[in-house]
């Protein structure tokens, strides 16, 4: 039988072998899988739900723990959310805004993740400053001082609700997501939420990041990932064959939450569909 065209065959959501259209095929990654033709459409995408999920959480707990990576796919989201009038309804005021990693430079260098983030929505929305969040990335504590500031602010929620709502992954082609690398020690971490690191293979190579057991436990992780030259590091996810020691992106496995990937045509052209 003939395959239809690409704009018409069915995405991967929800259920990635589905019929819906217009859509594309998603390959069979653990979690929900969102696929969409062009960055701009996968942005749609995430874009709605995000605000979906901070409106839902600001109704139930009273505000939106959020928690952003930086690199630079996200950046077209992050001013999606600046200008589309769709997302004005992100309720900002009631947000706390985390980092999930940040590179050990000073806030001005064009590396660090904060400034990004700073320039790009802190300075255009009416986010509380006190409830922005930047990793102190000079300290030589930082990792204990910011772990320590996201327990006090997530200990006002009920416990079991004491969470991060929504984290925002990018990943590597080296399979690496956050500050977490691979063959690193850190991703055997179990007990603390947040670690320096240093990793050779990055730029800069000193780093915090968020842990595993803190992104686990987040209501909903996002993974947002595009372009053709992660399409390799996506097929080695589905064949399955390795370690979360050599593909770091397979330890993110929320425990209670939901895992959605975020993915464009370029991001997982190796996938056929069945
Ligand atoms: C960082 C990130 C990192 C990033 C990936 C993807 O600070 O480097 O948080 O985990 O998400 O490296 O980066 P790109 O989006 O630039 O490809």
């Amino acid at each position: 039988m003939d395959q239809p065209p690409p704009e018409s065959r069915r995405t991967g959501n929800s259920r990635p072998y589905e019929l819906a259209e217009p859509s594309l095929v998603g390959p069979p990654l653990p979690g929900e899988v969102f696929v969409a033709e062009t960055v701009d459409k996968v942005i749609d995408l995430l874009a709605a739900e995000l605000v979906v999920q901070a409106v839902a959480c600001q109704r139930q707990f009273g505000d939106f723990e959020l928690a952003l990576s930086g690199g630079s796919t996200p950046q077209p989201l992050y001013d999606r959310l600046m200008y589309d009038p769709d997302c004005r309804q992100l309720p900002w005021r009631r947000t706390h805004l985390w980092l999930v990693d940040e590179r050990c430079v000073p806030p001005e260098d064009e590396r660090s993740n904060f400034r990004l983030i700073d320039e790009t929505i802190v300075a255009h929305s009416d986010i509380p400053p006190e409830q922005v969040h930047p990793i102190p990335a000079l300290s030589e504590t930082a990792d204990v001082e910011y772990e320590a500031e996201l327990r006090k602010v997530l200990e006002w929620r009920q416990r079991g609700q004491d969470r991060l709502d929504f984290v925002l992954l990018g990943m590597g082609a080296d399979g690496h997501t956050a500050s977490l690398f691979p063959h690193h020690d850190v991703l055997c971490e179990r007990g603390r939420l947040v670690r320096c690191v240093e990793a050779a293979s990055a730029e800069p190579p000193r780093r915090v990041t968020m842990t595993f057991p803190l992104i686990n436990a987040a209501r909903v992780v996002a993974v947002l990932v595009t372009g053709a030259a992660k399409a390799a590091t996506i097929r080695r996810i589905v064949q399955g064959s390795e370690s979360i020691d050599e593909l770091p992106i397979m330890g993110i496995r929320p425990g209670r939450g939901q895992l959605k990937w975020f993915l464009d045509a370029a991001a997982c052209d190796a996938i056929e569909p069945p």
